[in-house]
């Protein structure tokens, strides 16, 4: 690189913050890193994993990225929460932001996953907080990890996909590092406000729901290496089996990863906690509740929305504690790990992406 093109540089360094169940996110950090190192600029890759954001905002001639997977078509709540987190600009430095999401293959057809509104609610965090937004970039072809719902993809048809997001990204990547902007997927965005409703389901409640399907089968050892890895802490060890709490984050970490493939989601338990939460609470408290200022159908829907919710989050808690003891008599536990279909479903795991490298940090 010549001394003029240095010289021209908007950046000194770019600084990537990343949170990533399966590797997906982690791996596309490490390609932005390396494109930036390439360039001849300084570049930290730093995982979000139970850390707090920096106190300090980034100096002005640094690119701040940060990237992360896509969940109920908006950003992952850990994520969402670290930025919100994160300190308010100095002098506007420039901010990306990159999703890895749930594609597709099918044959030689690669099917791209959909981000909603979640790569333009981080930029909307961040632009609040002062800062110049200047890339958004979905990886539409990155692997599904939904294991817990779908079969995962097996090593060579991972590795292409992964290969084709890579060559995807490459001239967004490039760009931004120039000090251009690359803000992809503005369109795409429009129609994610639409499924906005759905987006807020997930926050509010869906993600709660799916926390609570893990469970460890016979296979558990107690290593605990699940509780370890968990991006978020979310699992505890009670007497050597692991117990996920309600900030699970179904990041399919624990799912995938687990050395012993002792850890499954229920779908039988799943159609009994659906049963539960679902049941008309709200409207046997309040049969004939009003609202003052709102009319008759709407505010009675509204009260008993509101007091439907709690319901929802309690008997979800405590049927799972309840799960949870039950499944520690042998018997009970074999019933439900023969009936989930997670028990033959591929794991999936970004191809080159080991359990080890799941530590703050790397
Ligand atoms: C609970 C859950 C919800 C998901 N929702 C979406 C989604 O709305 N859109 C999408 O494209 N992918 C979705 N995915 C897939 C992941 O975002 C995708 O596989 C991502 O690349 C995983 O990245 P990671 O390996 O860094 O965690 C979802 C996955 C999970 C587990």
């Amino acid at each position: 690189m010549s001394k003029n093109e240095i010289l021209l540089r908007p950046f000194a360094a770019v600084d990537l913050y990343f949170f990533s169940g399966t590797g997906n996110a982690r791996r596309a950090a490490l390609w932005i890193a390396d494109e930036a190192a390439r360039q001849g600029l300084r570049s930290s890759t730093a995982s979000i994993d139970r850390m707090r954001p920096p106190i300090a905002p980034p100096p002005p001639d640094t690119l701040t990225g940060f990237v992360f997977p896509v969940h109920g078509f908006t950003i992952i709540w850990a994520m969402l929460r670290f930025l919100s987190g994160f300190p308010r600009a100095a002098g506007k430095p420039g901010v990306f932001v990159a999703a890895s999401l749930g594609g597709c293959k099918l044959g030689r057809l690669f099917v791209p996953g959909w981000e909603g509104s979640g790569l333009y609610l981080a930029l909307l965090v961040l632009r609040l907080k002062g800062y110049r937004c200047l890339g958004a970039l979905p990886l539409r072809n990155t692997p599904e990890n939904w294991t817990a719902l779908v079969p995962g993809y097996g090593e060579t048809a991972a590795r292409a996909m992964m290969e084709r997001t890579r060559m995807k990204a490459e001239g967004p990547i490039r760009l931004l590092l120039s000090g251009k902007t690359a803000l992809r997927g503005r369109i795409s965005f429009l129609f994610g406000l639409a499924v906005f409703p759905i987006s807020l389901g997930y926050l509010l409640l869906g993600r709660f729901f799916l926390a609570k399907l893990q469970f460890a089968t016979s296979r558990c050892t107690g290593c605990g290496e699940c509780a370890k890895r968990c991006p978020v802490g979310a699992i505890r060890m009670i007497r050597r089996r692991p117990y996920w709490q309600i900030t699970c984050e179904s990041c399919m970490r624990c799912l995938n990863y687990c050395p012993r493939r002792a850890v499954q989601a229920s779908h039988s338990f799943a159609v009994v906690l659906c049963w539960l939460a679902t049941l008309p609470v709200g409207a046997w408290l309040f049969p004939d509740a009003v609202m003052p200022g709102v009319p008759a159908p709407w505010g009675r829907w509204l009260v008993v929305a509101v007091a439907e919710y709690p319901w929802m989050l309690l008997s979800i808690s405590a049927a799972y504690w309840l799960w949870f003891r039950l499944l520690a008599w042998r018997p009970f536990n074999l019933i439900f790990e023969y009936s989930t279909l997670t028990r033959i479903y591929t794991r999936y795991r970004e191809p080159d992406t080991a359990w080890t490298d799941f530590q703050a940090g790397l």
